[in-house]
């Protein structure tokens, strides 16, 4: 894939924000999108994934708020990149493919609802861009990480289709569940951000949706160089 030149009005670092709901085709194109314009490209739903993985490992009850910010405190949260996509490692260890387990689907959205951890995490998301400008997805990436960047696509597509892609990844998840405990939660739910363009990619092959979403960035503003 040839990556493309991009300028920034005042160069300093900035990030794009990629929000929507699970399966939704977001990791892929932020991936793609990081490649195309040679940032990093940071995967927020690990850390909420990393925490939840240290929680089951300890037999903590996600539910219990409590013991869960006792853990917070205990452990060391090491979030970096390895130069092309953000890396997480709790207390030395990477979970790796772990983080995709049906345990840490069926869990994650009750940890990633208690307000510490997203505090902590918030925190360590906002820090990258101290090192580099980056294509981070989530859930609340346009809305409360970076509210202030013009950059902000929220993706969305048709659910039978997201949990069709779902299946074919071979991952056992619930995904309209954890939509629904991501949307109605207290903290930073699911929404389209103020000043995000929606992107549905219910009929996109994944080149026409990268292909799109470098079209909305452009019309936010974002100066790219074939
Ligand atoms: O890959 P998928 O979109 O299914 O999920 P993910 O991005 O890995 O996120 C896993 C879970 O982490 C979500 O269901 C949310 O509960 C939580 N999350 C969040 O609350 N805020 C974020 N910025 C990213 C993920």
């Amino acid at each position: 894939m040839t990556q493309v030149n991009i300028h920034t009005t005042n160069g300093s670092n900035f990030a794009i924000a990629i929000d929507g709901p699970a399966a939704s085709g977001k990791s892929t194109l932020a991936r793609l999108l990081a490649q195309r314009l040679g940032l990093t490209m940071v995967n927020s739903g690990a850390m909420y994934r990393a925490i939840t993985w240290k929680v089951l490992k300890e037999d903590i009850d996600p539910h219990d708020t409590a013991a869960v910010m006792a853990l917070l405190e205990r452990i060391e949260i090491a979030c970096g990149s390895d130069g092309i996509m953000s890396t997480i490692a709790i207390d030395g260890v990477d979970p790796g493919e772990e983080l995709r387990a049906e345990k840490i689907n069926a869990n994650v959205s009750a940890v990633s609802a208690i307000p510490e951890v997203r505090r902590k995490l918030i925190c360590l998301q906002r820090g990258y861009l101290d090192h580099s400008s980056v294509v981070m997805e989530g859930r609340d990436i346009g809305s409360v990480v970076f509210p202030d960047t013009p950059y902000k696509i929220y993706v969305d597509a048709a659910e039978h289709i997201r949990a069709a892609r779902r299946g074919d990844d071979g991952e056992v998840d619930s995904i309209a569940k954890r939509d629904a405990a991501d949307s109605n939660r207290k903290t930073a739910p699911l929404i389209v951000a103020e000043g995000a363009t929606v992107l549905d990619n219910s009929d996109h092959t994944i080149e026409s949706g990268v292909d799109a979403a470098l079209e909305i960035l452009r019309e936010q503003g974002l100066v790219i160089e074939d």
